[in-house]
């Protein structure tokens, strides 16, 4: 996925005077469920995999063939499973099921071989996390024949923990890329480690083995250490590693938060309410709520208010309220703050699905009221996420391995099954120079884009 917005830039504004009384209705539960099912109706209009002669699994795309990146199919089934759990509607679960299984890839660790040209250990790891809610919610097992949910959570895992993912360079970290080849594989991320983070705090509790919580906490150490997160908790996007990743390009973005919170969330659980994590999430919770819910309403400070958001930039409130929702369950003690604030961002977002035909069609601000005109999977999938996370407290908290999880599991899977890099020559140092300035100058002109943002510290 894009860790930064040199994949284009959307800016439509078509701003409606009159604004129209809103469709959607979160008052009782029973409204909330209606709301969610038209809008998980909606944002499955986006979704073409299980026509024929389409491929199942992904949104139109990746670019120029259509809006949407290989990792935001992952992220679509993720909000889906969530739907089903917090509503108990079925009616999509075997799409949910025949798209999650397609993407696995020859060694069931999802690098399936079309997109390695993007593959980022963020786009993996995307998928990866909603293998593990898969698990965790008991999301119906797939055929004995097939992969299992956790042994792909695992799988994702196992091959993001191998050594040759985890250089010196930067001391320690995973790349954003992972090919070699790739564009960006000189870079080292937030986002890219807060995956692995969040997977890893996950697998702990689940599984309740400490090797990969271990993983987590050096992960945690290593993304402070270089300053990717900062003692107020405001998380940069990445750097590179020639700088030894001293050039920290300062942007924002939501779901960065969203993944470390939910992982520290996690962890706070798995250590029985230990006082490092507890301090950490409150952290966390404070820097989120602080930079990105202004007046308790979600907005993405990196490009919202100028409208240069990305496609991917697009998707990532519905994931932050969907993380909170469940960190809620998690550490429960952190509920009597959040719900509050995810029902005020919920009824915003709801207000402004005025536009289309239809007048229920969403867009993407949701502060101003007033449908913007932004429209698509991700804006879509932003709403159905803080509304159908408004069912958490009638839901079932996350199970684990001793408490009703029925997946099975696979301790060594997508071990050994790396072998990209292995198989292609060493990039020479002509070459990587050459990425690294590449890189520089795209991201250069994304900064000049986004205007007021610095680079480096
Ligand atoms: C594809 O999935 C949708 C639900 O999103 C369903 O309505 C439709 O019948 C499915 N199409 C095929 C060809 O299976
Ligand atoms: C890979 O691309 C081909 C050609 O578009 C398609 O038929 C196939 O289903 C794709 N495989 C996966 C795993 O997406
Ligand atoms: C590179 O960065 C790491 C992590 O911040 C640090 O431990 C290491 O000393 C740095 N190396 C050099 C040569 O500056
Ligand atoms: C948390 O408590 C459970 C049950 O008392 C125990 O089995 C487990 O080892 C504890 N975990 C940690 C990390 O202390
Ligand atoms: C851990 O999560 C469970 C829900 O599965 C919750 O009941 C429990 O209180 C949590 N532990 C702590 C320390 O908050
Ligand atoms: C989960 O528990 C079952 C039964 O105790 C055990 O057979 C299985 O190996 C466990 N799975 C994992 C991944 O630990
Ligand atoms: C814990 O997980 C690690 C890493 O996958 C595995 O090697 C180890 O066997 C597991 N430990 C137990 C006790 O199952």
């Amino acid at each position: 996925m894009a860790s930064f917005s040199w994949r284009g830039v959307a800016a439509l504004l078509f701003c409606s005077p009159l604004a129209s009384a809103a469709f959607y209705s979160i008052d009782s539960n029973d409204a909330i469920k209606q709301s969610a099912k038209t809008l998980a109706y909606d944002l499955m209009t986006y979704y073409k995999g299980n026509q024929s002669g389409q491929t199942p699994g992904i949104l139109p795309g990746p670019p120029p063939a259509g809006d949407y990146y290989w990792w935001e199919g992952g992220a679509l089934w993720g909000t889906m499973i969530d739907y089903w759990h917090l509503t108990g509607d079925s009616t999509y679960n075997d799409v949910v099921s025949q798209a999650m299984l397609w993407q696995v890839g020859p060694n069931q660790d999802y690098m399936p071989p079309n997109v390695t040209a993007s593959l980022g250990n963020d786009d993996q790891g995307f998928w990866g996390m909603t293998a593990m809610l898969a698990a965790e919610e008991n999301f119906p097992d797939p055929p004995k024949d097939q992969p299992q949910w956790l042994a792909l959570a695992q799988a994702v895992f196992n091959t993001q923990a191998d050594p040759q993912r985890h250089d010196s360079t930067c001391g320690g970290g995973l790349r954003w890329q992972i090919p070699f080849s790739n564009n960006g594989y000189n870079y080292k991320n937030s986002i890219a480690n807060g995956c692995f983070f969040n997977l890893g705090a996950r697998l702990a509790r689940y599984t309740n083995n400490e090797t990969y919580a271990k993983w987590a906490e050096d992960t945690w150490d290593w993304v402070t250490s270089v300053g990717f997160m900062d003692a107020e908790y405001n998380i940069y996007d990445g750097a590179h590693v020639e700088t030894n990743c001293t050039d920290i390009n300062r942007a924002q973005f939501s779901y960065n938060n969203g993944v470390y919170m939910q992982g520290a969330a996690y962890m706070y659980n798995f250590t029985n309410g230990s006082e490092v994590w507890k301090q950490r999430l409150d952290g966390m919770i404070d820097g989120t709520l602080r930079v990105f819910f202004p007046d308790n309403i979600a907005f993405e400070v990196a490009c919202e208010q100028h409208m240069t958001c990305t496609t991917d930039m697009l998707s990532f409130k519905g994931y932050v309220a969907r993380w909170m929702a469940t960190m809620t369950q998690i550490a429960p003690y952190t509920a009597d703050k959040i719900l509050p604030i995810l029902k005020t961002s919920a009824t915003a977002a709801i207000n402004q699905c005025t536009g289309g035909d239809n007048q229920r069609t969403c867009g993407f601000g949701w502060a101003s009221g007033v449908f913007d005109g932004s429209v698509g999977a991700g804006q879509t999938m932003n709403v159905l996420g803080a509304v159908s996370s408004l069912l958490i407290g009638q839901s079932k908290a996350p199970v684990t391995n001793t408490t009703g999880g029925t997946s099975g599991g696979n301790y060594n899977a997508g071990q050994g099954s790396d072998s990209f890099n292995n198989a292609l020559t060493p990039i020479t140092t002509g070459d990587r120079a050459g990425a690294g300035i590449l890189t520089f100058l795209i991201l250069a002109s994304a900064a000049g884009a986004f205007g007021w943002m610095s680079l480096g510290p």
